[in-house]
This record gives structure tokens, C-alpha cells and sequence, in this order.
């Protein structure tokens, strides 16, 4: 078994990333765990006090069933990862029963920052994008998926996002054992290195 840590600031690409990869390697064998469906549940706190949690802050997120779930994958045990809404900010209740598999890909903007986290992973990547072009995508997408209005996105990226990308997320860079670099033709170089190291990696585990 190989598990992958895959950070990056938001809208850095990391889906983009993780499903060329998907493609790449071309197999059944591998789950992709999101750190987006552990933020903490928070159900106890009115919807207008959640929406005002800081969800770039290493705080927002469950890291303890994160870690909890990696460790039962890796001991072979299927697991159930929560589901979370962007719209209510809080767990749906529903679960998404997951079974271990050979590749395991753990993938989210804070992946990298916590230490017994990254003791998991075998291999680190960070997703670079420039801050520009992270935070058209993040507009895009706010607005168009999670139902957000641009003055929200725009205030939430100067007060929070972009001093939490600052502080944790892009020093995490330093625990990546490849960076790869700006969407240039969908990162197809630096995916196709990628997908052979998990190869090579894969073949000489078993
Ligand atoms: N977030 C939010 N509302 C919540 C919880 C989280 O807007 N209730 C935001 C956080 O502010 C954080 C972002 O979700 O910045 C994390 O998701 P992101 O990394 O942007 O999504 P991915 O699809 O993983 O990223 P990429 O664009 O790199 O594929």
C-alpha cells in the first residue's frame, strides 16, 4: 500500500492533479480521501456563527479522525468518511463507506501542515498556483457552486485566506518531496513523472 499526501493552496488545481494521476495510473486500486469532509462538524453552533469559522485554519479541521481513518486503511480496515456541506457547513450525516486499496491519496490545503499526519504518508506533493490565478478559480467556483456573492469571496479571501495561505499553507511547501509547478498544459509532465515513481513504488512494495 502507498499513500499519498497532495496539498496546495485553494484552487491550486490538486483536483486536477489527483485525477490525471486517476487516469495515469489507470487502475481500480486506488481511493482518494478529501480533507474537505473532515472539517469539524460544528452542528452546535447557529449557521450564521459556521459560516463565520476560519476554515483555512488548521483548527477547522477534524485532523484526528483524519489520522484515525488513514491508520485503519492502512491496517486494511474499511472505513466511512463523513460527508460535508459547503452550503450548511456541516456534516450531512450521510457516510461514504471506503475499503482500503493498494493507493491511497490524501488530498487538501492543509494536508502538509500536520506532523503525525505527514508520518503517514509515503510520498508528499505540493500543487503550486499563483496567488492570481488561485483566486480566480476560487471566485468562480464560490459562486458558482457553493452560493457565495463575490463581495463574501472577495472579503473572505483578504481577511482569512490569504493570511492562513501565508502562515500554514505555503510553508507546508517545505515538506513536499515534489512541487509541481503552475497548470501548464494540464501539469502533464510533472503527472506522468508522478504516476511512475507510484509505480516503481508500488511494484518494489509487493
Ligand atoms: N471552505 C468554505 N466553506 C466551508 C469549508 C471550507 O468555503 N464551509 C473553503 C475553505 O476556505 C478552504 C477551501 O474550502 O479554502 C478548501 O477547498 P479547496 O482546497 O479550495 O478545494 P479543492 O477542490 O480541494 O482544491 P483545488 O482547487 O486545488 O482542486
Amino acid at each position: 500500500m502507498l499513500v499519498i499526501g497532495i496539498a496546495g493552496g485553494t484552487g491550486s488545481g490538486k483536483t486536477t492533479v489527483v485525477n490525471n494521476i486517476l487516469r495515469d495510473l489507470n487502475t481500480e486500486s486506488v481511493i482518494v480521501i478529501s480533507q474537505d469532509n473532515y472539517y469539524k462538524d460544528n452542528h452546535d453552533l447557529p449557521l450564521e456563527e459556521r459560516s463565520k469559522v476560519n476554515f483555512d485554519h488548521p483548527r477547522s479541521i477534524d485532523f484526528d479522525l483524519l489520522k484515525t481513518h488513514v491508520r485503519a486503511l492502512k491496517n486494511g480496515e474499511t472505513i466511512e468518511q463523513p460527508v460535508y456541506s459547503f452550503i450548511t457547513h456541516t456534516r450531512t450525516g450521510e457516510t461514504i463507506l471506503t475499503h482500503p486499496q493498494s493507493v491511497i491519496i490524501v488530498e487538501g490545503i492543509l494536508v502538509l501542515t500536520d506532523a503525525e499526519l505527514r508520518e503517514l504518508f509515503d510520498v508528499t506533493i505540493f500543487v503550486h498556483a499563483d496567488s492570481d490565478e488561485r483566486l480566480i478559480r476560487r471566485v468562480r467556483r464560490d459562486i458558482q457552486e457553493r452560493g457565495r456573492d463575490l463581495d463574501e469571496v472577495l472579503s473572505r479571501y483578504q481577511d482569512t485566506l490569504k493570511p492562513m495561505h501565508q502562515q500554514f499553507i505555503e510553508p507546508s511547501k517545505n515538506y513536499a518531496d515534489i512541487i509541481i509547478p503552475n497548470m501548464k498544459k494540464g501539469h502533464s509532465v510533472a503527472v506522468k513523472i508522478l504516476s511512475s515513481v507510484i509505480k516503481e513504488k508500488l511494484n518494489s512494495k509487493v
